[in-house]
């Protein structure tokens, strides 16, 4: 059915989430929540707006992200803000900010929530969308990274999701990058003609990004040229061969892709993106991105720490479950206590049995905002409750709610400080009985 046209609608690219997706995400946090605890990755939340030049610097001012895609904003008190369009530089700051290069290393920090960019609004692209993000603050190991990727496999595997692949590459890092990058620049300018127009724009100011070209005539001169493999440094080239010999041993399904450089500057030596083994050849849909950034704390707090660290799109996942018919429901305990009201006293005497219900783990079912008994009764019988308790103006005062069993329609009066203890023994009974 055509919605029709509301003058206050959701901006451009961005949604409501509704009750039924909510437990969608519900599910992946969930899930997320408890790998990070028990991988020992510390939860922490940022502000969604920051400073706007932390991601000038850090997610760098050539990237399509600053270039385009940032929500600015000034305030009153004339500060330059951005809504952020990634945690990474965020997180980056934080661990300074709070003296977290005082704590054991390495600072394994965990996030998620809603980030923001001003994108063409796309499947699986919109302009507020949300991650959950793992970073490691402080190691150089090939294993830091590893473990990142092994993490999110392991929380794709728990959400039901089998056919993925890990796409990996090493980019170098300032030892052996500039030497690839002349190269690159010199073979690129030798075919710039065929290159696509943003690619023409890219070979000046950031020739790697011509390598992950999406159009077919920039791929064919990409597929002919100089591979960054092939340049690594000494350091660069081991570190990268340990990563791999890791997700081997781990029996992680991974493909090299030479042509991986992933769009934000900060990356060295390891990038990777996990991506649906059926978008593989197209690569538009990247459940999860991240890789190593050894430059980048240097850029913000002036100290030299390696980090790495990954990002998973909370709605690629989502969406891709709900491709693959993956389903979330969680078995919801279906109330088998209604409780009716009759006046005002009734009503507040209902909320404080409904808290001593959910105490007790008994989970009821009302309807506060009505006032008719036959009424209660009715929508009672339709959820095919067990038992409804009644409570008027003379069950308040007497303190002794009625309590009738809708399959017999017998009732009787129940004291107050006896209620919960009665019907949690007529529900016992009747479950054995059901059992029989
Ligand atoms: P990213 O590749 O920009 O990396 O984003 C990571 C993931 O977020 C993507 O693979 C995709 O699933 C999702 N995503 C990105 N943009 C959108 C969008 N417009 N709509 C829906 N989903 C989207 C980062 O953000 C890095 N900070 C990851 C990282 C963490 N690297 C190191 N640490």
């Amino acid at each position: 059915m055509k919605k029709p046209r509301l003058k206050f609608q959701t901006p451009t690219g961005m949604r409501d989430i509704l009750p039924e997706e909510e437990a969608y995400y519900e599910r992946v946090y969930s899930i997320a929540d408890q790998y990070a605890d028990f991988y020992g990755f510390k939860k922490i939340e940022t502000p969604i707006l920051e400073d706007y030049e932390l991601f000038v610097k850090s997610t760098g001012p050539t990237t399509d992200i600053v270039e385009k895609q940032m929500y600015l904003l000034k305030t009153k008190g004339g500060e330059y803000l951005a809504l952020r369009p990634e945690f990474t530089p965020s997180l980056a700051r934080s661990y300074f900010e709070n003296g977290m290069v005082a704590w054991p290393h390495p600072v394994k920090l965990y996030t998620r929530g809603p980030l923001f960019r001003y994108e063409r609004p796309q499947a699986g692209r919109y302009r507020q969308f949300h991650q959950i993000n793992f970073e490691t603050f402080g190691s150089k190991k090939p294993i830091a990274e590893v473990e990142i990727i092994w993490l999110f496999v392991k929380i794709l595997e728990k959400l039901g999701i089998k056919n993925i692949v890990v796409e990996i590459n090493s980019i170098g890092d300032s030892q052996c990058r500039p030497y690839y990058k002349k190269v690159l620049t010199r073979y690129l300018k030798r075919n710039e003609t065929a290159l696509c127009a943003t690619c023409r724009k890219r070979l000046k100011r950031n020739p790697l990004r011509v390598l992950d070209c999406k159009e077919v005539r920039c791929q064919k001169i990409v597929k002919q040229g100089p591979q960054i493999v092939d340049y690594l440094c000494e350091e660069c080239h081991d570190h990268f061969e340990k990563v791999l010999e890791y997700l081997e041993a781990l029996g992680i399904p991974y493909i090299l892709n030479p042509y991986l450089v992933r769009g934000l500057d900060y990356y060295t030596k390891t990038v990777f993106e996990i991506i649906p083994q059926k978008d593989q050849e197209t690569r538009q849909s990247a459940l999860v991105g991240g890789g190593r950034y050894d430059g980048l704390l240097k850029l913000i707090g002036k100290q030299d720490i390696p980090a790495c660290g990954g990002a998973g799109g909370v709605e690629r996942i989502i969406d891709f479950l709900k491709e693959e018919n993956i389903s979330v429901k969680r078995k919801e305990s279906t109330p088998e206590i209604f409780i009716a009201q009759l006046g005002d006293e009734a009503k507040i005497e209902s909320l404080k049995l409904i808290e001593e219900f959910q105490k007790a783990k008994i989970p009821v079912t009302f309807q506060l905002s009505r006032d008719s008994l036959t009424n209660q009764l009715k929508i009672a019988n339709r959820k095919k409750v067990k038992y409804v308790i009644i409570i008027g103006k003379e069950e308040v005062l007497k303190k002794a709610p009625i309590l009738r069993n809708m399959e017999t329609g017998d009732q009787k009066s129940v004291p107050r400080n006896r209620l919960i203890k009665e019907v949690k023994n007529a529900l016992k009974k009747e479950k054995r009985t059901r059992l029989k």
